[in-house]
């Protein structure tokens, strides 16, 4: 009967099930950068079809659906105009996430993404069926897909270095190890904030070069690069920086890394490991999502507090303190390496 709490409960099921083309039509935007072409002020969709390469009534249908989550407005019938969310889009926006966006949405996502239900039963990364390698060794082979991917990461990253910076105990004179640091922005961050530490940006070969350390004045002469792969060693250092890494991997590879990690440590070392730590039941939390993500692109997962106090202790390390970040996704866990082993 219409109107019954059944019917409402199933109409919630389906228009849940539509919700994936929200993050389709983000990447019609992002691809087309049709932001860009509204910093002036709002215009017609026809102008924008011509500015961009789309077809006025793709890109109108794209632009309405998006106006209906707050990107984009429809400020006068076929008129479109950015609001705070689309502005984001922009290439200069002051925390761009176009980048974010297109490596959210690349195939090596997006295809493995739609996977769920095959990882769900075969317990195994989808990617690595769909590309014939796991996401890292694709990435070591293809070099467009590892900028695409590194600028979007770095992007995704962008918004959370500063904080995440801000939370970080390190000494002064200290040594900080960014280990698999992308592009360095979070190194970065902290070096700023910290102007007698030193740091070593540890990465694959391939990301190095794309660096930001070597743009920023303020860090200059207090950083270096080092290769190599994480799971065989790494630099000695008194803070290793683990961002975005751990729920790459399954626990065996983590223990692996962090095994590593306690013997290369000076003496007195922290370990700060910056990841999303999951609310237990129901409680939503954007790792959630991409936690499904994890599953199906790499062997990783996210966790829960306790999970991550279990993994620490596994791998010889103490969890002292979880500082949470406002209004970020992500969390600081401090470890220290334990004394009663
Ligand atoms: C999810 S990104 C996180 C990057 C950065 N920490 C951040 O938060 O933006 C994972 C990083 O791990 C690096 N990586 C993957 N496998 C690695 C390995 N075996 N050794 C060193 N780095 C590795 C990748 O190149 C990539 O930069």
């Amino acid at each position: 009967m219409q109107g019954s709490p059944d019917i409402e409960a199933a109409a919630f099921v389906l228009d849940e099930v539509v919700g994936y083309l929200v993050p389709a039509a983000l990447r019609a935007a992002a691809v087309t950068g049709v932001a860009d072409h509204l910093r002036n002020g709002p215009r017609p969709v026809a102008e924008l079809a011509a500015a961009t390469g789309a077809t006025e009534a793709g890109l109108h249908r794209v632009l309405r659906l998006l106006a209906t989550r707050g990107i984009f407005t429809e400020a006068a019938p076929g008129v479109f105009a950015l609001t705070p969310p689309a502005a984001a889009l922009t290439t200069d926006a002051p925390h761009p996430v176009r980048a974010a966006v297109l490596m959210m949405t690349d195939p090596a996502m997006w295809r493995s993404a739609g996977e769920v239900a095959e990882s769900t039963l075969d317990g195994k990364p989808a990617f690595d069926r769909i590309f014939g390698a796991p996401l890292f060794d694709h990435y070591a082979r293809n070099p467009e897909a590892v900028a695409a991917f590194n600028d979007g990461m770095a992007q995704y990253s962008g918004l959370e270095n500063d904080p995440v910076a801000a939370a970080c105990t390190v000494p002064p004179d200290a040594h900080v190890v960014d280990l698999a640091g992308g592009q360095g922005g979070l190194l970065c961050a902290v070096l700023r904030r910290h102007p007698t530490a030193t740091g070593t940006l540890f990465d694959l070969p391939h990301v190095l070069p794309g660096n930001v350390l070597a743009a920023d004045p303020a860090v200059t002469g207090r950083w270096r690069l080092e290769p190599g792969d994480f799971r065989t060693e790494v630099p000695p250092a008194d803070v290793y920086l683990i961002k975005r890494i751990l729920h790459d991997w399954d626990d065996d590879t983590c223990v692996r890394l962090l095994r590593t990690c306690a013997a290369a440590a000076r003496p007195g070392a922290r370990i700060l490991v910056i990841d999303p730590v999951l609310p237990e039941g129901d409680t939503p939390h954007q790792a959630k999502a991409v936690d499904l993500l994890m599953m199906t692109v790499m062997p990783g997962h996210e966790r829960t507090a306790a999970q991550f106090e279990r993994l620490l202790a596994t791998a010889g390390l103490r969890l002292t303190r979880i500082i949470d970040i406002p209004a970020m996704p992500v969390s600081v866990l401090e470890a220290v390496i334990s004394t009663t082993g």
